[in-house]
């Protein structure tokens, strides 16, 4: 019976079924791959563009923990409807019904991570932001994005290139070729390349 299959396989026409297979399974594969690099659907399409693009509502109002706390957290309902509840576009706009129901049902909107890096990791953002990284070097250009979408691939590599570049004695980090510059950033780059500052 097994035989028999097999033989089958070799037959032109097997070969084909082979291949048909493979390309399906393939298929799969890719779109389950996409599906998990997709933005996926908000409660709200929340338009960073106009909030910040437009109105220039810094960052860190509505995600003040990147400078403070643990993560840099969402906003609550509260502070949209802050502004909201003052302006007559929450009547009329249908983008904005399900912020007035969650109001009204006093329930949370229940916004998707999308970026995010798994728990085994420990990265926090204050160290980042007082070596004077902005948000956008890290998360793209905010002011063009209606819902957040992370510019690019979260990984471990993209971690170490920056912590790498960051710590090369070369012109940019060592201007004046100091020695004493050299040593600590040789010294920096041990720390910022070691397995336990980030795994622990
Ligand atoms: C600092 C004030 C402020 C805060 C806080 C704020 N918004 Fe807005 N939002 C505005 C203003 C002003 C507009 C533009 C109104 C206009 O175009 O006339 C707007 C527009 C919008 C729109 C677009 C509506 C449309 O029909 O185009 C949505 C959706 C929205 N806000 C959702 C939210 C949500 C959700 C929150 C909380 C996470 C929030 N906003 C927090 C001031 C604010
Ligand atoms: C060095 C790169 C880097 C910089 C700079 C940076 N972030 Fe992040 N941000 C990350 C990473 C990595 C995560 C995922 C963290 C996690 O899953 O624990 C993240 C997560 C977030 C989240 C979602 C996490 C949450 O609390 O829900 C928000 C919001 C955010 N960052 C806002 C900001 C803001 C605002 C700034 C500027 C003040 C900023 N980030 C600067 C890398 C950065
Ligand atoms: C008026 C409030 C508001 C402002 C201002 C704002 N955001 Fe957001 N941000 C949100 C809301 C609401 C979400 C959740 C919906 C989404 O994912 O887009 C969000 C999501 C995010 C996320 C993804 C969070 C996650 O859990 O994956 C990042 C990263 C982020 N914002 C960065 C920024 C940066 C950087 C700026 C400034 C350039 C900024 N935001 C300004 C309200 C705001
Ligand atoms: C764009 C550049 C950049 C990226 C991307 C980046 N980092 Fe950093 N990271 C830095 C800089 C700069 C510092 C501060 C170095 C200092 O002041 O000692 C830092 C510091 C840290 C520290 C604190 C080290 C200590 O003990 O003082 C940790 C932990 C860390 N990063 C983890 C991460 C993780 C995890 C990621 C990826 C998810 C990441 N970083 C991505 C630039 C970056
Ligand atoms: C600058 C931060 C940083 C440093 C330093 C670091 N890692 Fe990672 N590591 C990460 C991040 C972020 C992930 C999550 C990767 C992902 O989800 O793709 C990760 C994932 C992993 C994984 C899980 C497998 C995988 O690829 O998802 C292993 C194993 C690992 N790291 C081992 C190490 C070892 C060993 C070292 C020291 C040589 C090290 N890491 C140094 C940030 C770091």
């Amino acid at each position: 019976m097994i035989k028999s299959f097999f033989n089958a396989l070799n037959q032109p026409l097997g070969r084909v079924g082979v291949l048909i297979v493979f390309l399906a399974l393939l298929s799969g594969a890719v779109w389950g791959i996409a599906q998990t690099q997709k933005t996926p659907q908000q409660p709200i399409d929340f338009p960073h563009n106009i909030h910040v693009g437009v109105l220039k509502i810094p960052c860190l109002y509505c995600h003040p923990g990147a400078l403070r706390g643990p993560s840099p957290g969402l906003p609550t309902i509260t502070k949209c409807w802050g502004c909201h509840q003052q302006l007559d576009i929450t009547k009329t706009s249908p983008k904005l019904v399900p912020l007035v129901q969650a109001v009204q049902n006093n329930t949370p909107l229940q916004w998707v991570p999308v970026m995010w890096i798994p728990d085994f990791v420990h990265f926090v953002h204050r160290p980042h932001i007082a070596a004077g990284l902005n948000c956008e070097t890290c998360h793209g250009d905010v002011s063009k994005m209606t819902v957040y979408q992370t510019p690019q691939v979260i990984n471990m590599g993209w971690c170490l290139n920056c912590h790498r570049s960051k710590t090369e004695d070369n012109a940019q980090n060592n201007p004046t070729n100091d020695p004493a510059v050299a040593a600590s950033l040789a010294e920096e780059r041990i720390k910022l390349t070691d397995c336990s500052t980030c795994h622990y």
